[in-house]
């Protein structure tokens, strides 16, 4: 993976000499630094991390991962690694199979030692509570999910996924607004927020103002299709984005990092 192009020094904590020339390749290390969450806000920062083909679908054969490369991989592990909580729409949860996240021992020693949980905590937004009890978020986790959802939910679900060890959350209404999500996470203590779609959740957050941070990954093939695309809400938005920086890879994956303007 190489650096093709860096519009800013984006973190804080990044001092300009740790930043790799234009053109190099990157370790692990130099990749991690380019996606330091800012250490200077005061509320939950929200990162997605979605991955596209060229003509923007976000599935092939119905899975992200039929539009998987290997620096796809390379990069959703590593955000991982970054977050305190990785937030989740449940109808990814459920197409995608989801289970906890899984950390190599070297990367809970490295979040450990910034003073982050050995792992991230997964928080799945149903408005139905629509999540089974003997998913694999629940059996194949070494941190149980949070699951936050809205007065409509099924008040059997419930009981199974509380009795099952799992948060669950309530909000008064129908669904679960962005400003829900927002305060959950912030009461949770979760500051380093990376949502991993979909499209639904990611286009509620746009339309809200609330999409601080994007890494859109575009896989180097052309799907057709109907598949939508990385956002999807029922208005319209006008959310102007920086450019931070552009890495590719030699297969043809590129990389990018996007932030909303002040
Ligand atoms: N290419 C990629 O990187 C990528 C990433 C993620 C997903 N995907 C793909 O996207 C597809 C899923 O798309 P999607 O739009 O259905 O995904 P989604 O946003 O994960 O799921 C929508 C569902 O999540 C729950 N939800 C989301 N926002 C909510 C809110 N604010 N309040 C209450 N509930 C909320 C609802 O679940 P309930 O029905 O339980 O109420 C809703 O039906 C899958 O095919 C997946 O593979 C691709």
């Amino acid at each position: 993976m190489q650096l093709l192009h860096i519009g800013t020094y984006f973190t804080s904590e990044q001092a300009p000499e740790s930043v790799p020339s234009v053109g190099s390749t990157l370790d692990d290390d130099a990749v991690r630094a380019l996606h330091a969450y800012p250490t200077d806000v005061d509320r939950p920062w929200i990162r997605t991390n979605f991955v596209a083909s060229i003509d923007g679908s976000v599935t092939a054969n119905g899975k992200s991962a039929g539009l998987g490369t290997p620096a796809d991989a390379r990069l959703f592990g590593i955000l991982r690694e970054l977050c305190d909580a990785v937030l989740v729409g449940a109808g990814t949860a459920r197409a995608e199979n989801y289970g906890g996240v899984s950390l190599s021992t070297e990367a809970k020693a490295r979040r450990v030692a910034a003073g982050l949980a050995p792992v991230p905590t997964i928080v799945v937004v149903t408005a139905s509570g629509s999540i089974d009890a003997d998913s694999r978020l629940i059996t194949d986790t070494e941190v149980q999910p949070v699951v936050l959802t809205s007065a409509a939910a099924d008040g059997s679900k419930v009981a199974a996924l509380r009795a099952a060890g799992a948060t669950v959350i309530e909000v008064t209404g129908e669904s679960v607004s962005t400003g829900d999500i927002v305060a959950t996470l912030s009461d949770l203590g979760f500051r380093r927020i990376l949502c991993e779609g979909g499209p639904g959740l990611f286009g509620q957050l746009v339309s809200d103002g609330a999409a601080d941070d994007l890494c859109l990954t575009i896989s180097p093939m052309l799907v057709a299709g109907e598949a939508g695309r990385i956002a999807h809400a029922s208005d319209a938005a006008d959310a102007p984005m920086h450019r931070v920086h552009v890495l590719g890879d030699a297969d043809g994956t590129l990389l990018t990092r996007w932030v909303r303007r002040p």
